[in-house]
């Protein structure tokens, strides 16, 4: 079966290449200079080579990005603290605290400090809450980008069934939360498969859209997926392989080899969904300019 390939590194480009004028005639007209704080916690490095992107991504669009890298062993106290400081900080539009946290950090307690006005990773309850009854503020970065790749490849959501597998709160519950909305590119039959799911591949069988954000590397074989189905890959695991240049290589949760060939389209990785959470990231934060603009305008 000849299947089409998903290029969110492609998707991502185009999206990136409309934000820059959008960002640059925003700022003109509004005299406000966008700015994105991002906050790192530790030494892990694939946060590393995340927060990286995001920086260069906001380079290229035109906004300002404020680096906090803070040490493994900071205090709940100091990281509440700088929090607080961003939060009435004008120069910063958004706020993002690069997850895992370190142990000792409780990502609930951080992540409800964080104002919901400058929440661009929309994991505040607020915002969360705001998605759940259908009245998003700021969407999550990488539902939001599954979305919209969906969207963008003209793949219908409405009536179709949609199996996630995995259900964190980054993706798979938002995801199920935002395709079984009412409304466009949206209206889909959701389940939800996780670690005690029962006879998982008698359910990923059903999927017409199958997405995999388990955390678990080349985890959904071919006899897991329906003949035609379109597969979304989320993972991104780094795998031992003395035969690459750096020891190791980067797959997903997807065999896609073996996968590929009983889909309709797949996305690779990388190139699939990780630029797109990043394109979704700076187009909320142009958001929280704009909002914060509206709500000025109303209040002036
Ligand atoms: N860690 C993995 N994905 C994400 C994300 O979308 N945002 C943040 N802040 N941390 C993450």
């Amino acid at each position: 079966m000849s299947y089409q390939i998903i290029s969110g590194s492609k998707m991502a480009k185009n999206i990136i290449e409309n934000l820059k004028k959008e960002v640059k005639d925003f700022q003109s007209s509004s005299s406000i200079v966008l700015g994105l704080a991002v906050v790192i916690i530790g030494d892990n490095p694939a946060s590393r080579v995340y927060v990286n992107h995001k920086k260069k991504a906001c380079e290229e669009v035109g906004l300002t990005s404020f680096e906090y890298s803070l040490p493994k062993d900071v205090s709940e106290k100091e990281l509440l603290k700088l929090i607080q400081d961003l939060n009435q900080d004008k120069r910063v539009h958004g706020i993002l605290v690069q997850l895992p946290l370190p142990d000792h950090l409780d990502p609930e307690k951080i992540l409800l400090e964080i104002d919901p006005s400058k929440d661009v990773d929309g994991f505040h309850p607020f915002n969360l809450g705001q998605m759940l009854r259908g009245y998003p503020h700021f969407l999550p970065c990488t539902p939001y980008g599954i979305v919209e790749m969906l969207k963008r490849s003209n793949i219908q959501t409405e009536s179709q069934h949609v199996v996630v597998i995995g259900r964190s709160n980054i993706v798979g519950k938002p995801l199920g939360a935002m395709l079984l909305q009412k409304g466009a590119n949206a209206n889909a039959t959701v389940t939800i498969c996780h670690s005690r799911t029962k006879d998982m591949e008698k359910i990923t069988q059903q999927a017409d859209i199958l997405v995999a954000a388990i955390g678990k590397p080349l985890f959904v074989k071919a006899d897991m997926v329906k003949k035609g189905a379109v597969v979304i890959d989320v993972g991104i695991n780094a795998l031992q392989d003395a035969q690459a240049p750096k020891g190791y290589r980067l797959v997903g949760d997807v065999a896609f080899e073996e996968v590929a060939p009983r889909c309709s389209a797949i996305t690779p990785v990388p190139g699939g969904v990780g630029p797109m959470t990043i394109a979704m990231l700076l187009t909320n934060t142009l958001k929280a300019g704009q909002y914060l603009m509206n709500q000025k305008g109303e209040t002036s």
